[in-house]
């Protein structure tokens, strides 16, 4: 009450003297609000930072080798970035300006050549694509646009981080179901050798399944789905009535003459999957974070008004610059000056080196069929090492933060690609990166064959 009356003065003195009680209680009250009571929105409730938080921190403080983020430590193909410095220069001063909304017109042309190609049936630049900021935004508008509160989304574990907290931000519910590997198998196995049990599959879905998420080919085993895998799933979507998210970022990454096959293209599957890509990962320039979905119109618009309500639109000149990148390569498909040829030939090598590495150290490898990434089971050296100066987490963060800090080698701990009830799945296993330069893997190796 003191305080009150002597707030009141001090307002009246500093010259708000014609104001009413009410009107300075008001004031008052405003005043002394405490900001604490300020929330967040209900929907964050349960979200946490994300693991690439704090493993890019340990990488900064402890400088170790890095294998653990997707990208390579060597320069990005020259036609593409050469190309953004020719857009810089370029005489169209509108090139530096905002460009259409929905993609700009020389990208979307150029994805719709080359996706109508590929998936056999026309694909229309201006109703079928959306480009947009990184596949990540892609993923997330492709989610918000379609999930609905209470809606069931198929999620096959190991998957990339994001899509968890995505479909829970739109207030679905995620249904999860493990990739499983053989077991007690004496011969070194293959991604491949990862299988959904496609009865256990059909149980996941219901009359509240709205949506699958497929990543292939995967991160971070590499497995690059069968068509006869991609046929049962296309099945239980129909048979459900449900959509099919597919995210093919790795598509132009692929080992040993595998085969990429596109949902998309699959009888009756056009109208209910959504197909997700990345220029980051295409021509590995991942800072770019440019991506696209693309699908039928009616797949499509839905995501187009969230991109409209967020973003609204991408980086011109990444985007002009991506459309001539893709020009030349539409141009090279399929011959030896193929930038996608090159990429596979060489990621192939890498990882025959990194498997021989790490068979070598008995820390057995899951060979990858496709993707950067490849996922290796330390159960066999745990018994030779000590990492118990790392006390908390689940064994493989155990022992992943413990490479980091006392060997200098960067993983990533694969248990964040699983829901919390099956992480103990990949306890033994640490997640490495093997698109890096031969003196990167080299070092690696060093490390490796000393433990
Ligand atoms: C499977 C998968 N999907 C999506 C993304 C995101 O791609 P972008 O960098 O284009 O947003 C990544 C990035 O690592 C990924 O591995």
């Amino acid at each position: 009450m003191l305080i009150t009356n002597l707030s009141k003065t001090i307002l009246r003195r500093g010259g708000i003297k014609f104001f009413k009680d009410d009107f300075l209680n008001q004031v008052i009250r405003t005043m002394s609000a405490n900001s604490d009571s300020i929330k967040s929105a209900d929907r964050l409730e349960g979200h946490k930072l994300s693991v690439w938080n704090e493993f890019i921190q340990l990488a900064t403080d402890h400088k170790p080798v890095n294998l653990g983020q997707g990208f390579p430590d060597y320069p990005a193909p020259s036609h593409v970035t050469k190309a953004l410095v020719d857009v810089q220069n370029d005489e169209n001063i509108l090139l530096q300006q905002y460009t259409r909304g929905f993609g700009h017109p020389r990208l979307v042309k150029a994805l719709s050549k080359l996706y109508s190609m590929l998936i056999e049936r026309p694909v229309d630049p201006n109703n079928h694509v959306l480009v947009t900021v990184g596949a990540y935004e892609a993923l997330y508008c492709s989610i918000m646009a379609w999930v609905n509160p209470g809606d069931e989304v198929i999620i096959i574990e190991p998957f990339f981080d994001c899509y968890k907290p995505m479909v829970e931000l739109a207030g679905g519910k995620p249904v999860f179901i493990p990739l499983r590997p053989p077991t007690n198998t004496s011969y070194v196995i293959s991604s491949g050798d990862w299988k959904l049990d496609m009865t256990e599959l059909e149980h996941k879905f219901s009359n509240k399944t709205k949506m699958i998420i497929v990543n292939t080919p995967h991160n971070p085993l590499g497995k690059v789905f069968t068509r006869e895998e991609l046929t049962q799933i296309a099945d239980l979507c129909k048979k459900y009535n449900v959509i099919a998210l597919m995210d093919e970022v790795y598509e132009w990454i692929i080992f040993n003459g595998k085969q990429h096959v596109r949902m998309a293209s699959f009888p009756d599957m056009w109208d209910r999957t959504i197909t997700v890509g990345s220029a980051g990962k295409t021509f590995s320039l991942t800072g770019w974070k440019i991506g696209w979905a693309y699908g039928s119109e009616k797949m499509i618009r839905p995501l187009q008004l969230i991109h409209q309500n967020s973003i609204y639109v991408c980086a011109t000149p990444l985007q002009e610059a991506i459309a001539r990148g893709f020009e030349t390569e539409i141009a090279n498909y399929g011959t030896n000056k193929s930038y996608w040829k090159e990429l596979s030939d060489d990621l192939q090598e890498k990882r025959d080196e990194m498997v021989q590495v790490l068979t070598a150290a008995n820390m057995n490898p899951t060979i990858p069929e496709g993707g950067y990434f490849l996922l290796a089971d330390f159960s066999e050296l745990a018994n030779r090492v000590n990492y118990s100066s790392i006390t908390d987490g689940t064994k493989d963060y155990r022992f992943t933060k413990w490479l980091i800090i006392e060997k200098k080698l960067q993983g990533i701990p694969p248990s964040v690609f699983y829901s919390e009830d099956h992480q103990k799945l990949v306890e033994n296993f640490i997640r490495f990166c093997f698109f890096k330069k031969p003196e990167t893997l080299a070092k690696a190796g060093e490390i490796i064959k000393k433990l």
